[in-house]
């Protein structure tokens, strides 16, 4: 991107190959995954951290080429997928080996570019720090989203209720066939009164909210007691009110995360516990990555249009 703008101003270019340092690998790249972020990062409003490469990519596919210094338990040839700071629009991505996750044989290398990011938001905000437990209701807006996807399907293998919102009939199809329970058409109906007739007027225990401010009073008011909101997002660009009273009545907490600004040693703890956690559940398959459309590189202006209109359900790849 020569400056910020619309989906045009990415175009493919030629750039020195990246060095693996210490503590660090070089995958040869199957396909980079497509997040929110990287629109962000285009328009110019959501820069790339500290030592990040200057294109997109928060994650990646691929085979490891070249193993930098220190690293230990991955070699050449092994199949990955990664969380990256940036720099996943490439042929070639460094990774910290920390943030590598191995892909299983059963999972197609491209189509693993589709779990980092989802996975890591999903079991970080929803389970470790929402803590959601076996037999709890968690409301999920956007439910057919690339994080939504991942998020009905972690709530569903780990004994939850799960509710989603989601703008149509056909998202709201592709939610229940990933597990969702209750289900909110969010243009026709209101969540607030969905939940409380689906839990018989208790609430929801845990939401995992990336539209903001807009949906903040709604939320607390949707919230069972000792229920947790978990904000990850604002894409209503609102900056949000609610009754404070209510939510203290109900013992409830509001907290709110990014994930790429956090500290590398931070994200390598996450990416830990989803290897512990999570990945017997991906090696079951009982968790998959869901892939909306697989774009080539070069096409990645049109994986940008899509994910704007928003049109897609679950993950958007460029393929180098
Ligand atoms: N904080 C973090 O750590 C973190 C990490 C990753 C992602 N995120 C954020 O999480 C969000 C989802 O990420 P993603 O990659 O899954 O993006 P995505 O696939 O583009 O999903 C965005 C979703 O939001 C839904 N949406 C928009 N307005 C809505 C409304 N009023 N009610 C319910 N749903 C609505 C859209 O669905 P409809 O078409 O049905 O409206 C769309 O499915 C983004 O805001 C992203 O920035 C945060």
């Amino acid at each position: 991107m020569s400056e910020p703008g619309g989906p045009d101003v990415l175009v493919e270019r030629e750039v020195d190959d990246p060095t693996p340092a210490a503590g660090e690998v070089l995958i040869e790249v199957a396909a980079a995954g497509v997040n929110r972020a990287d629109v962000g990062q285009r328009q110019g409003s959501y820069p790339p951290p500290h030592g990040a490469p200057a294109w997109p990519g928060l994650e990646a596919s691929g085979i490891i080429v070249r193993v930098g210094h220190g690293v230990a338990g991955w070699a050449i040839g092994d199949r990955v997928c990664a969380l990256l700071p940036g720099g996943g629009y490439a042929s070639l991505a460094v990774a910290r080996a920390n943030q590598l996750l191995p892909v299983p044989e059963h999972i197609n290398l491209v189509d693993a570019a589709g779990l980092p990011e989802a996975v890591a938001t999903v079991w970080s905000n929803v389970f470790l720090l929402g803590a959601l437990r076996a037999g709890e209701t968690l409301l999920v807006h956007g439910g057919s989203s690339g994080v939504g996807t991942m998020a009905v399907q972690l709530g569903r293998a780990f004994g939850c209720r799960v509710a989603v919102t989601a703008g149509s009939r056909a998202k709201l199809a592709a939610c229940e066939r990933l597990g969702a329970d209750i289900l909110t058409d969010y243009t026709q109906e209101d969540f607030v009164a969905a939940i409380a007739a689906a839990t018989d007027g208790a609430g929801a225990d845990m939401i995992l909210d990336s539209i903001g401010g807009a949906y903040l009073d709604r939320n607390v008011n949707a919230l069972a007691r000792h229920g947790r909101i978990v904000l990850i997002g604002n894409q209503s660009g609102e900056p949000g009110a609610f009754a404070i009273g209510r939510l203290m009545s109900k013992w409830g907490s509001i907290a709110a995360t990014t994930l790429r600004a956090r500290p590398e040693s931070e994200k390598d703890e996450i990416i830990a516990s989803v290897r512990e956690n999570v990945w017997p559940l991906v090696d079951a398959r009982q968790v998959v990555p869901v892939i909306d459309t697989r774009f080539a590189l070069s096409d990645a202006r049109l994986a940008h249009e899509r994910l704007e209109s928003s049109a897609h359900i679950g993950k958007l790849l460029l393929l180098p």
